[in-house]
């Protein structure tokens, strides 16, 4: 294993990664920021140094943090965040997860004003998986993207009356587009500088692309023109099967590989395409008006041929037929064989029937709730703090330490999941009372997938499975599944239903919420809080606890 050291400073800049013109954060001036690439059980270590006007903190999306959840970077909950001017050392240990995550800032929205990179993850026995036959392993980030600030957005969308969501300007792969300037007259723009993203692929050979949905909002729908076989072999971490598919849908959060065979012989350069359904997110957008695309260029090119990005033509292929326009998850509707098997555990300890709305309340503010709850962080005393306080002040219940917390106690926002001994198997029902669709991430874990579907969900008892959640079914047709996937983004679907199954096995204090920017940041959100047992022996690191000395103000100074 190996040390793998980052360091990063925060910057604003002005940018045009598409033409227009606009204010980002950026890691080191780059975007999207590097790649950080390790084997299992590489330690990382990331220097974060604040140049920004705002706090932040930067969390490691779908990295298990396993005895190191102070370090998973989110704000109000495992941190104070890193004040301006301020400085943080990120260290923990990539074990027992392989596959491809990615980065983000975790403080407000901030994520889609730049602070975001590829985090790919090399399992030890990858050289030797015979299914590894790519020459040649990338990441395609794919993104909605504004124009203005996230404080700006996010200040306006919290404000009484607003009820909605700001709507993405439009569409960014690794970073990269190029729009039509007199399509923008109200912006500063020059888009002459600016070039769709590249896939330089040898010809005749396999390549992985590890497709992830870094943006806030949009679902994508990914397609390659004449390329119609994009196994996939990946999701979220978790090897499948090679499962034959021509189209991928991926919501904010979510990762898919696929493979694709540099096969084609009609040209040299063909369009990778990224749909931005924007019915997915406004009812008023119909499926066939709602797509707004953009494109990568995929190029078959071998070293030998010496052509340069800039001289090389753009393709002039056109779009594979159509697909299919739901906005649910790809493994609601199909299933997928996670390999080597990893079956679920029979049944659980606890299942939480969560409703997920959105509300308009008081003043007209709408927020997202679990239960009664909207989720709110405290950013001067995260929970962490406060169980790991409250346990080792020698109280044995965490009803104790909840009595530090000036909010009252709600299970909805924090639920204690297992106070000793081994780990308890939790399952989470997502009942959606609202129409929209939302991805819930799973800070810490991945979980299994064991069913969603539409309207209500039908009970244990309906769905084959003993009261207790003992078997498990398939999506479709409520059979047995032994082998189901496991992630760490599943999609609930407007007025449907989704069950999810984890073992609660690590310590912390773990945000679970739609990835969705402007729901989690309005409350779509809550916290489990596991092995009480292990945290009651825990000492934070001063460098954690340091965080939380800078004044409130400071602090708040987020958004
Ligand atoms: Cu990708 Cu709570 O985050
Ligand atoms: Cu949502």
């Amino acid at each position: 294993p190996q040390i793998r050291e980052y360091n990063w400073t925060i910057q604003e800049i002005e940018a045009n990664p598409d033409g227009v013109f606009r204010p980002m954060l950026t890691i080191n001036g780059m975007f999207p920021g590097e790649l950080i690439r390790c084997n299992e059980g590489d330690t990382i270590v990331v220097n974060v140094v604040n140049h920004g006007v705002n706090a932040t903190a930067i969390h490691f999306h779908g990295i298990f943090q396993n005895g190191t959840n102070h370090m998973d970077g989110v704000p109000g909950v495992t941190q104070c965040p890193i004040a301006s001017g301020g400085s943080f050392r990120y260290e923990f240990t990539v074990d027992g997860q392989a596959g491809t995550y990615f980065y983000h800032a975790h403080q407000a929205a901030q994520a889609l004003d730049g602070l975001v990179g590829p985090f790919v993850v090399h399992a030890r026995d990858e050289k030797e998986n015979p299914a590894n036959t790519y020459t040649s392993d990338r990441v395609v980030l794919v993104q909605d993207w504004y124009y203005d600030m996230s404080s700006g957005l996010l200040k306006e969308k919290l404000s009484p009356g607003y009820e909605g969501a700001p709507i993405p300007d439009g569409a960014l792969i690794n970073g990269a587009n190029k729009v039509d300037c007199s399509l923008h007259p109200e912006r500063r723009c020059d888009s002459s500088t600016a070039s769709f993203a590249s896939l330089d692929l040898a010809p005749n050979e396999n390549h992985r692309l590890r497709i992830v949905n870094v943006g806030a909002f949009a679902w994508f729908q990914i397609t390659v023109d004449e390329h119609h076989d994009l196994p996939v072999v990946e999701i979220d971490g978790t090897n499948i099967e090679p499962a034959p598919e021509s189209s991928i849908l991926i919501a904010p959060g979510q990762r898919y590989s696929v493979i694709l065979s540099a096969n084609q012989s009609a040209q040299d350069a063909y369009w990778f395409r990224a749909r931005m359904m924007k019915h997915c997110f406004s009812e008023n957008v119909m499926p066939q008006e709602g797509f707004q695309e953009v494109q990568a260029v995929v190029r078959y090119t071998s070293a030998a041929t010496g052509v340069s990005k800039d001289d090389a033509a753009l393709p002039t292929t056109s779009p594979n037929g159509n697909h299919a326009v739901e906005c649910r998850d790809m493994n609601t509707v199909r299933t997928y064989t996670p390999t080597p098997p990893n079956p679920a555990p029979e049944s659980a300890h606890h299942s939480y029937y969560l409703r997920v709305n959105i509300q308009i309340g008081a003043w007209r503010l709408e927020r997202g709730v679990l239960n009664t709850s909207s989720y709110r962080p405290n950013l001067s005393s995260p929970t962490l703090h406060r169980v790991v306080s409250g346990l080792t002040a020698g109280n044995p219940s965490y009803r104790v330490a909840q009595g530090v917390n000036s909010l009252a106690f709600d299970p909805a926002r924090e639920l204690v999941i297992s106070h000793s001994g081994p780990a308890e198997v939790v399952d989470v029902v997502l009942q959606n009372f609202d129409e929209g669709n939302h991805p819930f991430h799973l800070h810490g874990h991945k979980f299994f997938v064991l069913g969603a579907g539409h309207g209500y969900f039908p009970g244990y008892a309906a769905l084959g499975l003993k009261p207790e959640g003992k078997g498990l079914l398939d999506p479709n047709n409520g059979t047995v599944v032994a082998n189901p996937v496991r992630r760490d983004v599943g999609t609930v679907e407007g007025f449907g239903w989704s069950l999810v199954r984890f073992v609660a096995d690590n310590p912390g204090v773990w945000l679970f919420h739609c990835h969705l920017a402007w729901h989690s940041e309005s409350g779509m959100a809550m916290q489990f809080v596991s092995r009480l047992d292990v945290l009651g022996n825990w000492t934070l690191p001063a460098a954690n606890r340091g965080l939380c000395e800078v004044a409130g103000e400071e602090l708040r100074k987020g958004a």
